[in-house]
């Protein structure tokens, strides 16, 4: 059994293929879907609901922090053993291995790019030094810009791009949509381009 948390039907990656596994295999997959759109977020009641009474078998957890444990707590109170609860990690690395500063073309002066940035309606400009994510050169300019993880997975510093590219260095949380919609995470994204506006709302 598969329980599948997105915003809304038109986020679920890969719909098509599980749906296709589905089909060739109804008798060993079972996908369930939790869409935001329809049953607000997830709660650890509402997954224990979905669960099978008495879930037999181990229990793989993917996800922001705080959504497996939701998870890991609806499938204790279902019974199964914390033994039997794996939980997926992820360690950011320090640098970009593919950064290529010396030989690429210079995206920035001396003093980093220049940033303009709307946070929560208050109007900021700055410079993001070379090989910095946006939000540790925000913080470092006093700016209240809003963070939880700052590794890539849990969302809180996303915003938009209204100008510019950035490079992220992990993302563990947006979906293709919003990427589509220039919504990137702060704390992984480095200036790629010769200036940025962005807006976090
Ligand atoms: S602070 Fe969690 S993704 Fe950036």
């Amino acid at each position: 059994m598969l329980i599948y948390a997105n915003r809304s039907a038109e986020s679920v990656m890969f719909a098509d293929t599980l749906d296709d596994l589905v089909k060739r295999h109804p008798t060993r997959l079972e996908v369930i879907h939790w869409l935001e759109s329809d049953r607000g977020m997830p709660t650890a009641t509402g997954l224990r609901n979905l669960m099978p009474s008495s879930p037999a078998s181990d229990a793989y957890l993917c996800g922001p922090a705080v959504f497996m444990d939701l998870a890991h707590d609806a499938l204790v109170a279902a019974g199964l053993s914390p033994d039997a609860i794996y939980r997926e990690v992820f360690t950011s690395i320090q640098a970009n291995p593919f950064h290529t500063s010396v030989t690429g073309p210079p995206a920035a002066t001396d003093v980093g790019t220049p940033v303009t940035a709307e946070v929560e309606g208050e109007d900021y400009t700055f410079h993001c030094p070379p090989d910095t994510v946006l939000l540790d050169a925000m913080l470092d300019h006093g700016i209240d810009a809003p963070f939880v993880c700052r590794e890539g997975n849990c969302g809180a510093c996303a915003f938009t791009l209204k100008a510019g590219e950035v490079e992220m260095r992990v993302n563990d949380t947006l979906d293709t949509y919003e990427i589509g919609k220039r919504v990137r995470l702060a704390c992984q994204s480095v200036p790629v381009s010769g200036s940025i506006d962005m807006v976090i709302e």
